[in-house]
C-alpha cells in the first residue's frame, strides 16, 4: 500500500508518497507566489494550492503503481480563512496565519469582549493571525464579500473540499479560528454568534486521522489515481508535524523551524496557559497541546539572503561565520518581519539589526539573524518553563533544520539536545501517517511512535550554553525598549 502526505506551505506545496512501512519512496515540492499587498498583510490566492495539486500529484506517482495508492492526509498552513460562496466559489484570496491586518480587530476581542470570556470559550486570546479577527476585518471592510459567505474554510479544508467534495475541518486546525471550544471539541455559539456566523457556515468538525471521504470522479481522473482512496481530515501542519516527529502522547516537544517557527508540546489532557501566550489546541492524535509560534523564523533567513544579501549560496554564508565566533556575536537581530504572535503578541513589532560597528561584518549579521531566530523560539520554550513544564529535549524539523549551523545555535541557545528525525519533512510524513491510520493501519499515536527514526542528535555544549545564557539576557532587553517606538511608527505609517 501507499500514502499521499500533503503539505500545503506557505511558500510551497510538498508531496510525500510512503509506503505502509513508513519509508518515503518519492517526494514533489510545487511553489507559489505569497502576495504582501499593504505592508503587514499577506495573502495567497487558493487556486494556486489546487493548481500545485494538479500537477504534484501526477508527478509524485510518476513510475509507481497508483493503484496502490490507499489513503491521502493533508497537513496545511494553519488560520488562513478561506471564504467560499453558496457555489463553492472562492471569495476573495485567503488571509493567511501571518497577515496583521486585524490589530483593531484582536483589540476589540481581547479588550472590549475580554481575555477572561474568550479563554472560557474558547481556550484562547485573539491573535492577529488567527480566523475570528479576519472575519470581522472582513464583516467591515468587505461587508458584500462577508455577507455571500456561505462556508469558512482553512487551507487544508479548502484541498479537502476539492479532493473529495466534503467541507470538513479537523479539531486540531479549528482550534486556531478562535472558534472553536477546544477543551469540549464542538463550535462555540458565544464567538460564532460574536462573528455573525451560524454553524451551517462551518465545516463538518472531524479528529485528524477520520476519514471523511473518497476522491470525486473529477478528481481521481485529474490526478490519475483510483476513486477509493481514503482522504482523511488531516490537521493543521503543527500538528502534522508533530504526528510526523513522534511528539504525541504526555510532555513530547517538536520544533519547527519553518516559514513560521513553533515549540509544540503533547498532552493527553487539556491545559490553559494562565497568560495565554502559548496557544491551547486540539492535536493530532486525539489529545491537545501547547504551543509557542512565532510569524518569521526560516523567512528571516530567506529574506535576509535572497532580498537583502542577493545570494542563493546559504550554505557558504554560514561557512564564514567561525565557531568561535558563536556565542560572542556584538550584533543582535529581531526577527519581528511581520510583527509577532508568541510571546508578545505585538502586530506593530518590527526586525531590527542592533549593536553593529565599523569592525561588524556580513558573517556577523547573518550569525545575528540565526541567532535571533533562536533567541525568539526561546522565548516560548522559556513560557512553557515557566508552567512547570520540563522540556528535556525535543525534535526538530522543518526546512532551517537542514542547516548544521543553525542546529547548533539552536541547541546551545535552548540549552537541550534536538533530535533530528530522518526526514524534515514533519507535516507531511505526519499527513501521510494519518492517511494510513484513515486507512486501518493503526492509530495515529502508534503509527507516530513506531515510524519515528532519528538519524542524528544534536548535544549542547556546556560552556556555548553559558555563553548563549548570557546573549539571551541582553537579547531580552532589545524589544521592551523598542516597543513604544515600534507603536509610534506604526501609528505614523496610517
Ligand atoms: C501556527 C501558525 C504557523 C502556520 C504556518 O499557529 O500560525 O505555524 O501554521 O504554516
Amino acid at each position: 500500500m501507499l500514502y499521499i502526505g500533503i503539505d500545503l506551505g506557505t511558500s510551497a506545496c510538498k508531496f510525500l508518497l510512503v509506503d505502509g512501512d513508513g519509508r518515503v519512496q518519492n517526494t514533489v515540492t510545487k511553489e507559489y507566489p505569497l502576495a504582501f499587498p499593504h505592508p503587514g498583510w499577506s495573502e495567497q490566492d487558493p487556486a494556486h494550492w489546487w493548481q500545485a495539486c494538479l500537477t504534484g500529484v501526477p508527478e509524485l506517482l510518476a513510475g509507481f503503481d497508483a493503484a496502490q495508492v490507499a489513503g491521502i492526509g493533508v497537513g496545511g498552513q494553519m488560520h488562513g480563512l478561506v471564504a467560499l460562496d453558496a457555489a463553492d466559489a472562492v471569495l476573495r484570496p485567503a488571509i493567511l496565519w501571518n497577515d496583521g491586518r486585524t490589530a483593531e480587530e484582536v483589540a476589540f476581542l481581547n479588550g472590549t469582549i475580554g481575555q477572561e470570556k474568550l479563554s472560557a470559550w474558547t481556550g484562547n486570546i485573539a491573535f492577529a493571525g488567527f480566523t475570528a479577527p479576519k472575519l470581522l476585518w472582513m464583516r467591515s471592510h468587505e461587508p458584500e464579500l462577508f455577507a455571500r459567505i456561505a462556508k469558512v474554510m482553512l487551507p487544508k479544508d479548502y484541498l479537502v473540499y476539492r479532493l473529495t467534495g466534503v467541507h470538513a475541518t479537523d479539531y486540531s486546525d479549528a482550534s486556531g479560528m478562535l472558534l472553536l471550544d477546544v477543551a469540549h471539541k464542538r463550535w462555540s455559539a458565544e464567538m460564532l454568534a460574536l462573528c455573525g456566523l451560524t454553524e451551517a457556515q462551518m465545516p463538518q468538525l472531524f479528529e485528524s486521522f477520520a476519514p471523511v471521504g473518497t476522491l470525486t470522479a473529477d478528481t481521481a481522473a485529474a490526478l490519475g489515481l483510483p476513486q477509493s482512496v481514503t482522504v482523511c481530515a488531516g490537521a493543521g501542519d503543527n500538528a502534522a508535524a508533530a504526528i510526523g516527529t513522534g511528539t504525541v502522547g504526555e510532555g513530547r516537544c517538536n520544533i519547527s523551524l519553518g516559514t513560521s517557527g513553533t515549540v509544540f508540546i503533547s498532552s493527553d489532557t487539556f491545559r490553559v496557559d494562565p497568560h495565554n501566550a502559548l496557544h491551547a489546541f486540539a492535536h493530532a492524535d486525539g489529545g491537545f497541546h501547547l504551543m509557542g509560534c512565532m510569524l518569521s523564523a526560516a523567512s528571516c533567513n530567506k529574506w535576509w539572503m535572497e532580498d537583502i544579501l542577493r545570494d542563493s549560496d546559504y550554505a557558504a554564508a554560514q561557512a564564514e561565520i567561525q565557531p568561535e565566533a558563536l556565542g560572542r556575536n556584538h550584533v543582535f537581530y529581531l526577527p519581528y518581519l511581520m510583527g509577532e504572535r508568541s510571546p508578545i503578541n505585538d502586530t506593530n513589532a518590527r526586525a531590527t539589526f542592533t549593536g553593529m560597528t565599523m569592525d561588524t561584518t556580513r558573517a556577523d549579521m547573518t550569525q545575528a539573524m540565526l541567532e535571533g531566530v533562536a533567541f525568539a523560539l526561546r522565548d516560548s520554550v522559556e513560557v512553557a518553563r515557566s508552567l512547570g513544564l520540563a522540556i528535556p529535549r525535543s525534535t526538530l524539523c522543518g526546512g532551517g533544520s537542514k542547516s548544521p549551523l543553525w542546529r547548533t545555535i539552536l541547541a546551545n541557545v535552548l540549552g537541550m539536545p534536538l533530535d533530528l528525525p530522518v526526514t524534515e519533512q514533519g507535516p507531511g510524513y505526519g499527513a501521510a501517517l494519518l492517511a494510513m491510520a484513515a486507512c486501518g493501519a493503526g492509530s495515529a499515536a502508534e503509527l507516530a511512535r513506531s515510524m519515528l527514526q532519528i538519524k542524528e542528535t544534536v548535544e549542547p555544549d556546556p560552556a556555548l550554553t553559558a555563553l548563549y545564557d548570557a546573549r539571551y539576557a541582553e537579547f531580552k532587553q532589545i524589544y521592551p525598549a523598542c516597543k513604544t517606538l515600534f507603536a509610534n511608527l506604526a501609528k505614523g505609517a496610517v
